[in-house]
């Protein structure tokens, strides 16, 4: 028996105990020795990434992975990437979608996970078919969630589906970290037996049943799981990747995982998690297990932002009922899963529900353009009425809304002479053009500065 480790120190992790704030310069060392782990891949871009890199840490993305490449010649380096709304937040025109793709190929990335917030799969089909073109391997991904309509059969015809299209492995993506063991392992055993790709399983510790479902899913025969170095594991992120491997190794698996260098990881990666608990940027509250997800059907972060919601309105004592109102709007919605942006458009609604007195007297400009299909199809059916006072009399978009977007990369690049440097730049600026625009103006600074010191000797 054989079960694959995929490290998330440096994607999900990271951004899920201190909201991806970790530098290049903070984790540069331990490449070399990570690369010699037996991972069988290295989770290390895209996500929040990205954004991250040019929003906050004044670090070009697109450099972060060359220099990870290089030094991780060995290991296969993966990303995260949202289908049609590639690392940004809303849908790209399939131009873009294939340059992004082609570029994370080009500059490094061995295998993509591709997902898509409602699992419409027109929504990953244009990523998917670039970057196996490209010679990347594709993870195609199933946002996992529970309701009425979401059964064993349905994510089972989705995971052939995904096979259908050629993607190279099927991973199961739970966001909240609700799926319980005896879920994952009928879950994985249902996709088992629909189709003959290796399966992954990816799960948060939130909530504290992620040990339990990986062993069950293992049981199941999953091949690949996710897993943190201890000292970033636990509470929001994934399990520890030294406690795996021990239990699972115990138990006949070969993990293919070198335990001293998982040590030599781990000891480099404690001061680093030390220097973020003690500024405060890590919150303690992250590390620790949170169970209301599993008694309101509603994710963590969900459950947070609704709390931040409502004390911003003065209205705690609504919160009961906004809980209960929750599950009604994603029920009227035709139950997309909770993840973004699905997850702020219900929690918005049904706090804006209870607020009015009147359920849908306001609609956001985001739920109808839901109903309007801008973002793919809803997995069951949206309610009539619903639908009726979203939209009046106009009729939803028929097929793919990346189909109703004009091309922009030529435009954007003939714009942007003098400043890009290059493709990358370009992307930079489609994806995220406030922000990249404040990064081009920084980096510019940073380089004329560089020019006036080296001139100055000569002066
Ligand atoms: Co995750």
């Amino acid at each position: 028996m054989k079960i694959g480790f995929t490290e998330t120190v440096l994607r999900d992790a990271n951004q899920s105990l201190i909201a991806t704030r970790l530098p290049y310069e903070k984790f540069a060392d331990i490449l070399p020795v990570m690369d010699k782990a037996g991972y069988y891949s290295v989770e290390c871009w895209g996500g929040a990434v990205f954004d991250c890199c040019l929003r906050y840490l004044d670090e070009d993305p697109w450099e972060r992975l060359r220099k990870i490449r290089a030094a991780m010649p060995n290991s296969k380096l993966q990303m995260l990437l949202r289908g049609q709304n590639l690392l940004g937040y809303r849908h790209y025109p399939d131009e873009i979608v294939r340059k992004f793709v082609a570029k994370s190929v080009e500059n490094g990335i061995d295998i993509i996970r591709i997902f898509d917030a409602l699992n419409d799969l027109r929504n990953i089909e244009v990523a998917t078919d670039e970057a196996l073109k490209r010679g990347a391997q594709v993870s195609g991904t199933i946002s996992y969630t529970q309701s009425p309509v979401h059964t064993l059969k349905a994510f089972a015809k989705l995971a052939k589906d995904m096979e259908n299209m050629g993607v190279s492995t099927i991973c199961v993506k739970d966001m909240a970290g609700v799926m319980s063991p005896a879920e994952a392992y009928d879950l994985v055993s249902a996709i088992k037996k629909s189709v003959k790709l290796p399966v992954v399983v990816h799960t948060h510790c939130t909530t504290g049943l992620a040990f339990m479902t990986y062993l069950k899913a293992a049981e199941a025969g999953a091949d690949v799981i996710d897993t943190a170095t201890s000292c970033f594991s636990g509470g929001s992120s994934q399990p520890a990747t030294e406690t795996l491997n021990f239990a699972l190794g115990q138990l006949g698996y070969e993990t293919g995982l070198d335990a001293a260098v998982l040590k030599e990881v781990n000891d480099f990666f404690k001061p680093v998690r030390d220097e973020y608990l003690a500024s405060g940027k890590l919150d303690a509250k992250m590390l620790a297990t949170d169970t209301d997800a599993l008694n309101y059907k509603v994710p963590g972060g969900m459950l947070s932002n609704l709390v931040a919601q409502l004390k911003a309105q003065n209205a705690m004592d609504k919160f009961e009922a906004v809980l209960e109102e929750t599950p009604k709007v994603r029920a009227d919605l035709g139950y997309p899963p909770l993840v973004t942006p699905m997850s702020q458009m219900v929690g918005v609604q049904a706090t804006s529900n209870v607020l009015a007195g009147e359920r849908y007297k306001n609609i956001s400009k985001e739920v109808k353009a839901y109903c309007r299909g801008e973002y793919g199809k809803a997995p069951g059916e949206i309610s009539p009425e619903v639908m009726k006072l979203a939209l009046g009399d106009e009729k939803p978009i028929e097929g793919r809304y990346a189909d109703t977007l004009e091309p922009v990369f030529d435009k954007t690049k003939e714009e942007l002479k003098g400043i890009a440097k290059n493709d990358e730049d370009v992307l930079d600026y489609v994806l995220f053009p406030q922000v990249a625009e404040k990064y081009f103006a920084a980096r510019k600074a940073k380089e004329e500065k560089k020019v006036r010191y080296t001139i100055a000797p000569v002066e």
